[in-house]
């Protein structure tokens, strides 16, 4: 758990629009004094519908990894009976333990969890970040600064196979060999710096006919790729399953999980089959309805499984 930092990006209140917020409120089954971790508050749209649901005498530990995204729930979640902490989901088990004494908790399990997996809109407006194509600033991609090494030195220091064996594993990307080549041949005249930098360099090694027919930007994949890897975000999301949330989470206790990718869906799904610790509630992934589609693109790859802790 590192100190949050100042800055609230570029704008002052948070402009990330919550995913599938009805859908997700009503399978968690929320009543009122109940004790709720939203383990990804980001801007706390989701977290301020649930403080609505669980009222003052619930209680809402909300984590986050990245400092900005913690002062923008700070705005929006301003109540005594609401906890922030900057750590990963994973360490929940830590948070709880950790809780002043004025919550009383104890070693009282919790209620309900939520994870809204990925990023926020605030930290792709985020120049500084990295996350957009189009960003000149620093190719970074972590959501803790304060943590680990930045996408750029990552790439700078790979070798090429390992580079390959990343986008393969994190972003499914096809033309990893080609990419992991042209990413090494530039850097050897000229250093990957930012985002925009990444993005000429991964379109340039891609076939002109698959660039032109493609509905996603040719980089998205490696983007994706390498966010996971500088964050270790799928073995956040395995260990959280395995062992930090069944740990805290009482029989009968709700999980909700949203992902946007197929990797972290395939995780979480695998989880809640295969699991005995789980009893799965959705049997078909939730999706936004065309209204939310069309008014909030991001909703778009969104998919809500929701299980019970046996
Ligand atoms: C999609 S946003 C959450 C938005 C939030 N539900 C809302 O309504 O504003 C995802 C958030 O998860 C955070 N995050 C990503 N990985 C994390 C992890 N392992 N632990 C905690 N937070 C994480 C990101 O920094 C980001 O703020």
């Amino acid at each position: 758990m590192s100190s949050p930092e100042s800055n609230t990006g570029e704008h002052d209140r948070s402009i990330h629009q919550p995913v599938l917020l009805r859908e997700t409120i009503d399978h968690l089954d929320l009543h009122p004094g109940q004790i709720v971790v939203d383990g990804t508050v980001g801007g706390g749209g989701h977290s301020q519908a649930i403080l609505e649901q669980i009222g003052p005498s619930g209680l809402l530990i909300g984590c986050d990894r990245d400092a900005m995204m913690l002062n923008f729930a700070r705005l929006k979640l301003d109540q005594p009976n609401c906890h922030l902490v900057q750590t990963s989901y994973a360490q929940i088990p830590e948070v709880l333990a950790a809780l002043p004494p004025a919550f009383e908790l104890g070693s009282q399990p919790v209620d309900r969890i939520l994870l809204d997996l990925g990023l926020s809109s605030d930290q792709l407006q985020d120049d500084s970040r990295g996350f957009s194509f189009e960003s000149t600033g620093s190719l970074d991609l972590r959501f803790d600064r304060s943590e680990g090494i930045p996408a750029w030195q990552m790439i700078a220091e790979m070798n090429e196979q390992d580079l390959v064996a990343s986008l393969q594993q994190g972003g499914e990307e096809r033309f990893a060999t080609a990419i992991a080549s042209a990413i090494v041949n530039r850097r050897q005249h000229q250093p990957i710096k930012s985002s925009q930098d990444l993005c000429e360099t991964v379109t340039a090694a891609i076939p002109s006919h698959i660039r032109r027919d493609s509905r996603k930007h040719p980089a998205t994949r490696v983007f994706q790729a390498l966010r996971i890897a500088v964050n270790r975000e799928l073995d956040q999301l395995k260990t959280a399953l395995e062992s930090a949330i069944p740990d805290v989470l009482k029989p009968g206790g709700r999980l909700a999980v949203i992902s946007f990718h197929s990797l972290e869906d395939r995780i979480v799904k695998r989880a809640f089959r295969s699991d005995q610790q789980w009893e799965e509630l959705t049997k078909k992934p939730v999706e936004a309805m065309p209204i939310e589609r069309r008014m909030n693109p991001r909703s778009r790859t969104a998919k809500l499984r929701v299980a019970r802790k046996r």
